[in-house]
């Protein structure tokens, strides 16, 4: 059996009149990386801010590492680490400081808050800049140390909301890179993101939020499974025969014609389908003249369950 390491039941959050939560419910298995996947507005900080005892739990039950979070609310601080949506590190101090600061407050011992930093440092790529001021690291550089002073504390869950909002597409790939590092060390990641290609890539289970509410959750393989199978677009010498000669074919789940071009749905992988189909209608004398095929992307389950790419 996995152990859930956040088990989240029934939830709700209003501001006010404004119910920005909806009872929802969720877990995250210990070791995964999680995410909240949705747009702007969604709920995605309301939660993840609730969870890191930022804001008042309302309603719900939420376990986080064993701990409650309604009566616990200490012990589970002493579980997590968090790196915010916006940065929040003090300009004026030096990068080691800045980690040196936190251990601190976490009544770490200087021998070991001397080698984590070293150790984290080394993970985020730092090390050089340990005396060099926060207020001299580029976008891409804070984000890194923020990460790094998420991890201070060995947390057994790191919260991060929005870990790469802002970044240019190299230093979000660095960026990603470290997370899997921090994960693969053991650390489960429970993270919000409105990126698509970042909940894709980095996800174990993605959880799709959108006006508070959990549209849809599971895989990025089952997500995007959710809307349907591979569709290969065909333009050939003769459609109307390809389209008689193809229904036989096993593999396929459904024939259509589709501006001009026969559209076909496979049942499963349309990149083995593709061959045999092409051998196929070959055989019959019929050459064909355009293919594509489309695979449904985490765009299009974004675009299908929330009806919009982004909203702001
Ligand atoms: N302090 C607040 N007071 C009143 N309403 C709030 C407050 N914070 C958030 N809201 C509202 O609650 C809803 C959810 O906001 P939340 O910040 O949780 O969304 P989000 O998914 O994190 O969005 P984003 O992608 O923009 O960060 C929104 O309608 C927002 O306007
Ligand atoms: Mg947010």
């Amino acid at each position: 059996m996995t152990e859930n390491i956040v088990d989240v039941s029934h939830f709700s959050y209003s501001y006010g009149e404004l119910q920005a939560v909806r009872d929802i419910s969720f877990q995250v298995k210990k070791g995964e990386v999680f995410s909240f996947l949705g747009p702007n507005g969604a709920g995605k900080s309301t939660v993840i801010n609730t969870l890191i005892t930022l804001l008042p739990l309302q309603k719900g039950t939420v376990q986080i590492a064993g701990y409650d979070l309604g009566s616990d609310q200490e012990k589970v601080r002493q579980s997590i680490g968090i790196v915010f949506q916006k940065i929040t590190l003090d300009k004026d101090m030096k990068v080691g400081e800045t980690l040196e600061f936190h251990g601190s407050i976490y009544q770490m011992g200087s021998a070991e808050k001397k080698n984590r930093i070293d150790e984290l440092l080394n993970l985020v790529e730092l090390s050089e800049k340990a005396d060099a001021l926060v207020s001299t690291l580029s976008g891409g550089m804070k984000r890194r140390l923020e990460i790094a002073r998420g991890l201070m504390t060995r947390p057994k869950v790191l919260f991060l909301d929005e870990p790469t909002i802002g970044l240019d597409p190299q230093t979000r790939r660095k960026t990603w890179d470290y997370l899997r590092s921090v994960n693969k060390e053991g650390t489960t990641v429970f993270m919000t993101t409105h990126y698509m290609d970042e909940a894709d890539l980095l996800s174990d289970r993605i959880a799709l939020i959108d006006h508070g509410q959990i549209i849809i959750e599971g895989t990025p393989a089952e997500l995007k499974q959710s809307l349907g199978n591979d569709i290969i677009y065909l333009d050939t010498s003769d459609n109307p025969r390809t389209t008689e000669i193809l229904r036989d074919l096993s593999g396929i789940r459904k024939i259509a014609a589709y501006e001009g071009k026969v559209a076909i749905t496979s049942e499963q992988d349309g990149t083995r389908l593709l061959p045999e189909i092409i051998r196929e209608i070959n055989g019959q004398g019929i050459d064909v003249c355009a293919v594509n095929l489309k695979k449904p992307s985490m765009d299009d389950v974004f675009l299908h369950y929330t009806g919009t790419e982004m909203r702001d």
